[in-house]
């Protein structure tokens, strides 16, 4: 069982190698058009977030399940999966209202845009990168639901891929807990209740058991994150 000073130390790794994925991040953002780049900004938060979280929630799902989960590559998929967010009019993205249907589905294609892009990136590789792998699974499945009425393809349960299932509990919780431009941040508290309340609708029952569990340590990992200064905000 690892100490509390290892998990320490490999929460301090992962977070030195998203702040440098979002240094390099915040140096491209600077040639962008200023909505362009704020919407890019408030999706790489997004994914940075989103990764320390999915660590601590990959080693407890690899520790309950015994399953060879490969925790780093999934903490990177998770810092990626709205990537194809790049590829959607930023003003729908900024909208600080609710989206009509058509404007939604425009929003929802970032998961096929997030394929295509992990495939290109998967295809200038010599060699096949399992990261990169499951960074194209994430990206393009996780807005995928348990009971199937989720999109781009309608997958009902297992057949859902368990990175992609993990990642739609790991996206809810913090879309609720941030601050969006339509909305204000909501509390850890609320985000657990409508993960558990959505157990078996939206999200795999088991893993949302073992989210719960470890529910106090995602808390401190994301209230450290806000005390924190905005690592790529404040490079542009
Ligand atoms: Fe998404
Ligand atoms: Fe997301």
């Amino acid at each position: 069982m690892e100490t509390v000073s290892e998990l320490r130390s490999a929460h301090k790794a992962l977070r030195a190698a998203v702040l440098e994925i979002a240094n390099t991040r915040a140096a491209c953002l600077n040639e962008l058009p200023a909505r362009r780049r704020a919407a890019a900004i408030e999706m790489f938060e997004h994914g940075l977030r989103c990764g320390l979280c999915m660590h601590v929630f990959a080693k407890a799902v690899r520790d309950c399940t015994g399953l060879p989960i490969e925790v780093n590559d999934l903490a990177f998929a998770a810092v990626y999966h709205d990537i194809g967010k790049l590829c959607v009019p930023a003003e729908l993205l900024l909208a600080p209202r609710p989206l009509t249907p058509d404007e939604r589905t425009i929003v929802q294609s970032h998961v096929t845009w997030g394929c295509v892009l992990a495939r290109r990136a998967l295809r200038v590789m010599r060699i096949p990168d399992p990261a990169l792998r499951c960074a194209l699974e994430v990206a393009a499945l996780h807005h995928e639901r348990w009971d199937g009425h989720g999109y781009a393809h309608a997958l009902v349960g297992q057949s859902i891929p368990l990175a992609a299932r993990m990642m739609a509990i790991v996206d809810c919780y913090d879309v609720i807990v941030s601050p969006r431009p339509y909305k204000s941040a909501g509390s850890h508290g609320h985000a657990c209740g409508i993960i558990e309340a959505d157990a078996d609708s939206a999200f795999d029952p088991a893993l949302v058991k073992t989210f719960l569990s470890i529910e106090h340590e995602v808390e401190l990992t994301n209230s450290a994150w806000w005390r924190s200064p905005s690592v790529v905000r404040g490079k542009c």
